[in-house]
């Protein structure tokens, strides 16, 4: 079972699409382990997206990710990472296929509505930087007989 971290962004939040983006989610299988609403603080928002430091647009987005409050979720489910990536889109929303997520709420690439972690090895590092421990349950639906054969 893999999970990856997901963050509906200041845009989604204030668009009013948290719950569509999640039911996106949701409805394509995958479990929500953890789900909560948080202030991004300047610090976090730097260690989160430390990898493009020395972009030029990384000023704009650390204020953009530190503008509203987001909603962070652990998602789970067979290559969660992989599914929540193709769920999600392209990063740059006019080159997001309709049917994606940023394909059909965004059009720009600096409001593209959700985060989601890119590898394995990224979703394990984001999820520990935004969550504890005793935040993500382990459980099991009684539908996921229906979802993933055992
Ligand atoms: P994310 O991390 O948000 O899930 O997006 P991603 O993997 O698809 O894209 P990534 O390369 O990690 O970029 C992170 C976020 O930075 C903004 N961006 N702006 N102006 C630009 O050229 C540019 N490139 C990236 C986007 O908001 C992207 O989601
Ligand atoms: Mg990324």
């Amino acid at each position: 079972m893999e999970r990856t971290l997901i963050i509906v962004k200041p845009d989604g939040v204030q668009r009013g699409l948290i719950g569509r983006v999640i039911s996106r989610i949701e409805e394509r299988g995958l479990r929500v382990a953890g789900l909560k609403m948080i202030q991004v603080s300047r610090e976090l928002a730097e260690q989160h997206y430390g990898e493009h430091r020395e972009k030029p647009f990384f000023g704009e987005l650390v204020s953009f990710i530190t503008s509203s409050p987001v909603v962070v979720g652990v998602v789970e489910g067979p290559s969660a990472v992989s599914v929540t990536r193709s769920l999600v889109g392209a990063t740059n929303p006019v080159d997001a296929t309709a049917g994606t997520i940023r394909g059909d709420f965004a059009l720009t690439i600096g409001q593209n509505i959700i985060h989601a972690s890119d590898a394995v090895d990224t979703a394990k590092r984001e999820i520990s930087l935004f969550f504890d421990e005793d935040e993500i349950c382990g459980y099991t639906r009684d539908v996921d007989r229906w979802i993933v054969e055992s």
